[in-house]
């Protein structure tokens, strides 16, 4: 486990490649990252009615996701106890129950086995079908609208789990009475890259904007817009070990977002006395928050209004899962403003989206790392390393907008996760943002 440990000592700056492409460190990863992290599912707002589902991952493990008629929301191993068919097949939808479509065992929405076909001649009636329900995930539990599960029943609560991560994501979550939800369905794509470089791109680097995106910034901003964006100050901001979050400063209050457009600009005008009643002013006026990454793959564009899952489907293959998330009470001409916004730029055929699709595939899998000599050599992550700082009313380590800080904390967060034998040795984040008084910040 030393070893596994030393793959990410990034406090000195320097990553192991293999870490990226690695078959051996990837069968790891899947046992002690994935089945032991929260790990987001869904939305509420996709299960909104008894029977509604979703079929998703928790690492490599497909599982699904429904809506009780109690209200309650339970996630179950998508496979069949007979011989592993996977019992839900549909991406979304609304059922009664699951039935196999090999042999026929029907499970109920909870995951209990209901009936086996001929059971009597088959089974002489001795099967026990208490004992043959679907595999339940141990704890599912939402913050504000997130659906997320865990593997482990040793696992903290998810609340513990993401400590003073929660600070942030209310900027996205709960900025106006009523909540958010998704819109347009999900989109879902292959690329080529180790799901780590996603995430970590989307926890910490606006480093890459003006080089990656340089294309995008003079050819769809004014002059003066891709000037700003190219001289931006901000902060990345990491709120506990593993998690991370970007704001740039604006100073006419305005998102720095891919082309918000006047019906946006106009609803965040209009709702900008609630939102700074219920988060405060720091949070709301001159800053535009951006880039975003729950430990460990789950990602956000708070500007842009976009979810994201980096699904590993093998140590250089990952899938993007992307959800376009919108203020419920929001006028239809706003949420269909930011669908277009999310699907222009960020989304298979997206304009940013494409460029950093690139970049990955050649850090992982295309790029010759599996080299005999390449692969020894390590990557420098030393940005800003020493200039961490604690900020006077924002919870968490800060540093300039351009400092590799939030990917150095999440691959030491996943460091400590693959080297430890259980959630006992695993740090739980000190929760401070539950302290601070908003009344105070509304004024
Ligand atoms: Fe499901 Fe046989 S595999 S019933």
């Amino acid at each position: 486990s030393s070893q596994l440990k030393e793959l990410s000592e990034s406090e000195g700056g320097l990553l192991d490649r293999r870490m990226f492409f690695d078959p051996e460190i990837y069968k790891v990863e899947l046992e002690r990252v994935f089945a032991r992290s929260w790990s987001f599912l869904c939305h509420e707002s996709q299960l909104a009615k008894a029977g509604d589902f979703f079929s998703t991952y928790i690492g490599a493990d497909a599982v699904v996701v429904t809506r009780q008629r109690d209200g309650s929301i339970t996630a179950v191993l998508n496979s069949c106890r007979h011989r592993g068919m996977k019992v839900c097949r549909a991406d979304w939808g609304n059922a009664k129950a699951f039935t196999c479509t090999y042999h026929g065992w029907s499970y109920s929405t909870d995951g209990s086995l209901v009936s086996v076909p001929s059971e009597e001649y088959a089974y002489y009636n001795e099967i026990d079908k208490s004992k043959l329900g679907l595999l339940r995930v141990p704890q599912v539990q939402s913050y504000k609208g997130l659906v997320f599960g865990c593997f482990d029943p040793e696992a903290p609560s998810l609340v513990d789990f993401l400590g003073d991560m929660t600070y942030y994501l209310d900027i996205l979550l709960d900025r106006v009475d009523g909540g958010t939800e998704v819109i347009s369905g999900v989109h879902k794509w292959k690329m080529r890259g180790n799901w780590k470089l996603a995430a970590e791109q989307f926890s910490g680097d606006n480093y890459h904007t003006i080089s990656s995106h340089i294309s995008v910034l003079l050819s769809e901003f004014p002059p003066e817009a891709a000037d700003a964006f190219m001289n931006v100050d901000g902060l990345e901001i990491n709120p506990a070990e593993g998690h991370g979050v970007g704001v740039m400063y604006s100073p006419t209050g305005a998102p720095f977002s891919a082309g918000s457009s006047e019906a946006i600009l106009r609803w965040r005008d209009e709702t900008r006395q609630e939102s700074i009643n219920r988060l405060g002013k720091e949070r709301v006026e001159g800053m535009s928050w951006t880039h975003a990454n729950v430990f460990p793959n789950f990602s956000y564009l708070h500007d842009s209004s976009v979810l994201r899952v980096w699904m590993p489907k093998s140590p250089t293959e990952m899938e993007a899962w992307s959800w376009c998330i919108v203020d419920k009470k929001a006028p239809q001409e706003v949420k269909n403003a930011w669908r277009t916004q999310a699907i222009r730029h960020f989304s298979p055929g997206g304009t940013w989206e494409q460029d950093d699709g690139e970049n990955w595939s050649y850090c992982s899998g295309a790029g010759g790392q599996e080299g005999v000599v390449t692969r020894l050599s390590k990557l420098h992550v030393e940005m800003g390393v020493g200039h961490e700082r604690s900020h006077p009313t924002l919870p968490g380590k800060v540093s300039r907008t351009y400092s590799e800080q939030n990917q150095r904390s999440l691959y030491r967060r996943w460091g400590e996760f693959m080297a430890a034998e259980s959630w006992k040795d695993i740090s739980v984040p000190v929760r401070t943002a539950e302290v601070i008084d908003r009344s105070d910040m509304a004024k």
